[in-house]
């Protein structure tokens, strides 16, 4: 099992506390999207993808972010087993929507770089070495179910 400092769950809990969703989460999933073309191939009914701005813009888009980022707050909820937490989530990315669990990685250092812009010199060294501990957990999580 994944062992947690109090540094460390205070500091996620920290970064999940100061995220504006609406903002974070649009934000990463657009620039997925954007900078890996081929995730778009998974949101074929989320209408027009065909650019920057048409991504940007696009509501379907911007609601899914938000969603991913609620599924993300599941494991902040749940630190002590984020992999238990995901079963249903891998198995639905698995089984039914097909995703390549490549992109869990992808969609990880995405919103790494949209959550260090937004917080800036206060995103130190030590607080993305947590960051990324934290991610790395939930992206093997979501990929617990694949076999
Ligand atoms: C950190 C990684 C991720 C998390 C936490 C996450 C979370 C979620 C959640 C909570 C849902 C909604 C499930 C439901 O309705 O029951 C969902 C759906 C979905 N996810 Fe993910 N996801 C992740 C990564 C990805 C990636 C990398 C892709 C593709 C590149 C992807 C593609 C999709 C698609 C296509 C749906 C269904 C969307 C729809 O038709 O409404 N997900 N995801």
């Amino acid at each position: 099992m994944v062992q947690w400092t109090d540094f460390e769950r205070q500091t996620i809990q920290s970064i999940f506390g100061k995220m504006d969703y609406d903002d974070v989460g649009p934000a990463a999933l657009s620039r997925c999207l954007i900078v890996y073309p081929w995730t778009q191939r998974y949101f074929g009914n989320f209408g027009n993808l065909s650019n920057a701005a048409a991504i940007q813009g696009n509501p379907k888009v911007a609601a899914h972010g938000k969603t991913v980022l609620q599924g993300l707050v599941l494991a902040v909820k749940n630190m002590d087993d984020i992999k238990a937490t995901f079963t249903e989530l891998s198995v639905l990315h698995s089984e039914k929507l097909r995703v390549d669990p490549d992109n869990f990685r992808v969609l990880a250092d995405v919103l790494t770089i949209v959550i260090a812009a937004k917080f800036g010199a206060s995103f130190t060294p030590e607080i993305q070495a947590t960051w990324q501990k934290f991610m790395k957990v939930v992206v093997a999580a979501m990929g617990s179910r694949y076999f």
